[in-house]
């Protein structure tokens, strides 16, 4: 009986022994982890999620012929934009005036395709999850509701010169957020012939291309300080 005792109080203390060690080997995995999505099969960093977004269309854009006839050019692109990384304002006519933007916009925004009245295609929405469209949107009517001013548009990076080599990855001479799903203006229909990525089907854009480091020009060299 008494032996008995003696080797339950062991198989206990061996129990209390494992629960422990396992929920500390738990709790020290939980501090090293790095935050991915829940699907197991598709993991992916947050901050670069959006890079993946439309690449299930990546093989159709890679097989889409050109349409050069209806190509925008980035000039095009430029001039419906009040300076780089602004809105583009809306240059057609806005169906329900009512409406703030979702459906009345991304039944032509969300794919993209061609629109017969408006001859052109539409070009696809980087971020059809801010639905209300109009909030940064505005008809270009408003071109006269100002005075003549001293406004200068800054003008945009420089294209075809961004590479360290010939043939290298050339870095992203633009800023990222708001730009992170990268198909949506660098392939299909409506992207700028100048932009027009030939390669889509390569889905994460930003294993190669990395983007050009503003912060590190602009803060000058480093001096360290004894
Ligand atoms: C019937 C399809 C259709 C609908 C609906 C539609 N658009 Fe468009 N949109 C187009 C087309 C086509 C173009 C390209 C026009 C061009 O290049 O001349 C365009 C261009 C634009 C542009 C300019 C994009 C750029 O890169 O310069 C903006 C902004 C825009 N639309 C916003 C909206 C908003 C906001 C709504 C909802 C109120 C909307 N659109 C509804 C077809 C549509
Ligand atoms: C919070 C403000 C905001 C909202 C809301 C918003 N947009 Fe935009 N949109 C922008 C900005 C800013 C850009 C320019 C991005 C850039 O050049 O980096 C842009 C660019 C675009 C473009 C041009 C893509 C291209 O080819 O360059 C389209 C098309 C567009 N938006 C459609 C829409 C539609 C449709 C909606 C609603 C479903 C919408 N946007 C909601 C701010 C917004
Ligand atoms: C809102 C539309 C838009 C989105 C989204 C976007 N870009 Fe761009 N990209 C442009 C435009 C426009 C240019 C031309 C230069 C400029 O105006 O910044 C450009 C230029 C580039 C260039 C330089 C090309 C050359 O030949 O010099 C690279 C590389 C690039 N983008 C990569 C990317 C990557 C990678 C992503 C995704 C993380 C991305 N872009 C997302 C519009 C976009
Ligand atoms: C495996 C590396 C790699 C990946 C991934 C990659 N690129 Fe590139 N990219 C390159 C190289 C290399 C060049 C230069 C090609 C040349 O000079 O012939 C290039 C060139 C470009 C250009 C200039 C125009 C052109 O096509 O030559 C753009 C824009 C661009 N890439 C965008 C993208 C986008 C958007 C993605 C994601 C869909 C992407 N790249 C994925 C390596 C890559």
């Amino acid at each position: 009986m008494k032996r008995l005792g003696i080797i339950s109080l062991f198989v206990l203390l061996f129990v209390a022994f494992i629960a422990i060690w396992n929920y500390s080997y738990y709790q020290g995995l939980e501090e090293a982890y790095i935050p991915t999505t829940h699907d197991s099969s598709n993991l992916i960093i947050p901050s670069e999620e959006g890079v993946f977004k439309r690449s299930k269309y990546a093989l159709d854009y890679a097989k889409m012929p050109i349409d050069e006839e209806h190509q925008r050019s980035l000039s095009d692109y430029y001039n419906n934009r009040a300076f780089p990384g602004a809105p583009p304002s809306v240059p057609h006519p806005i169906e329900k005036d009512g409406l703030i933007g979702e459906n009345t916009c991304l039944k032509c925004h969300d794919n993209g395709g061609f629109v017969q009245k408006y001859d052109a295609y539409a070009p696809v929405s980087p971020h059809p999850e801010m639905v209300n469209c109009r909030q940064c949107h505005v008809a270009q009517l408003s071109k006269g509701d100002f005075k003549e001013n001293y406004f200068v548009k800054k003008s945009p990076p420089k294209v075809g010169d961004n590479n360290a080599l010939l043939g290298s990855p050339p870095m992203i001479p633009h800023q990222i957020q708001m730009r992170e799903n990268c198909l949506s203006c660098h392939a299909g229909s409506s992207a700028p012939k100048e932009i027009l990525v030939s390669h889509p089907e390569r889905v994460n854009c930003r294993q190669c291309h990395v983007p050009t480091s503003v912060d590190a020009n602009t803060n000058g060299l480093f001096i360290r300080e004894n």
